[in-house]
């Protein structure tokens, strides 16, 4: 059975002993997994929880985009995080954990060649296959909980036409079905392992070399774009707070921290 099936990733969580997904919120359909994991943040869902949806109506990308979800094509998942003793300064963190944790999980699972692209898209053959959008909710400067929105291109075969330059799904690379269950119970555990490690660590990044191995735009010049402003230089890695290296013509380095920026290839999306 490769369609998402909720008693099927329960008994792989369990056999892992995992928290994260201990609790599912399974659906056939939804506008949004992180809007609703949101709500269940705001009505007092517990640390772990994953909501999990067969389908996304109105699915949410970065950048105020949207986020092609069509039913049974990929894994629609958002995670309720409550990470009591992380400073706020620190949650924008766990969207590179993320990336790496599905970096990861997509490379053993299907053996495709999967690199980042930073901040948090997932990349491969140069077309992305998976966005991750991570959203929080604080009070008085203390996190409350923090919501992390994966969106993996799976068994998908056809895209919209403005897509079909920068988007691909596993399956179209891998020339076969990809089982949804293994890989989104594969992301649960190693994004569980990150996120202990991190949590362990006050906060602490202690990925920045790993991250860094796994970058495409390493090395490479690329065109930063934010608003109605761009510049050209060459990407030097991240560091430790997560922004990402850049070297300006001038020899200047530019530290270039997430939100609103884009980070594009030379001549494309890579
Ligand atoms: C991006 O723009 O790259 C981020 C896309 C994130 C999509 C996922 S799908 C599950 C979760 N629910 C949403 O509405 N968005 C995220």
């Amino acid at each position: 059975m490769w369609e998402l099936n909720k008693e099927l990733i329960e008994d792989k969580v369990k056999n892992k002993g995992l928290v994260l997904g201990s609790e599912i919120c399974f659906l056939e359909t939804v506008d949004s997994t992180n809007r609703a994991c949101k709500e269940m943040g705001r009505a007092g869902g517990k640390h772990g929880l994953a909501v999990i949806s067969r389908e996304q109506t109105a699915g949410r990308g970065r950048l105020g985009r949207g986020w092609t979800s069509n039913k049974n094509e990929g894994i629609y998942m958002s995670l309720l995080l409550r990470p009591e003793s992380l400073l706020i300064t620190k949650a924008s963190l766990i969207t590179l954990l993320t990336a790496m944790a599905v970096n990861n999980s997509i490379r053993k699972l299907t053996g495709l060649e999967a690199v980042i692209k930073w901040p948090n898209d997932i990349v491969v053959n140069g077309k992305k296959v998976c966005g991750i959008l991570v959203e929080m909710s604080s009070r008085q400067n203390t996190l409350e909980y923090v919501v992390v929105g994966i969106g993996v291109n799976v068994n998908g075969e056809t895209f919209p036409e403005e897509l079909i330059e920068k988007a691909t799904s596993l399956k179209k690379e891998k020339g076969s079905t990809v089982n949804m269950n293994d890989l989104a119970a594969a992301i649960l555990e190693e994004f569980q392992n990150y996120f202990t490690k991190f949590i362990d660590n006050a906060g602490e990044f202690t990925f920045v070399e790993e991250y860094n191995a796994a970058l495409i735009n390493r090395n490479k010049t690329v065109r930063i774009i934010e608003g109605e402003r761009e510049c050209t230089g060459i990407s030097l890695g991240i560091n430790a707070s997560g922004a990402l290296l850049v070297k300006a013509g001038n020899n200047e380095i530019l530290e270039i921290v997430s939100g609103e920026v884009q980070v594009r290839g030379l001549y494309g999306y890579v």
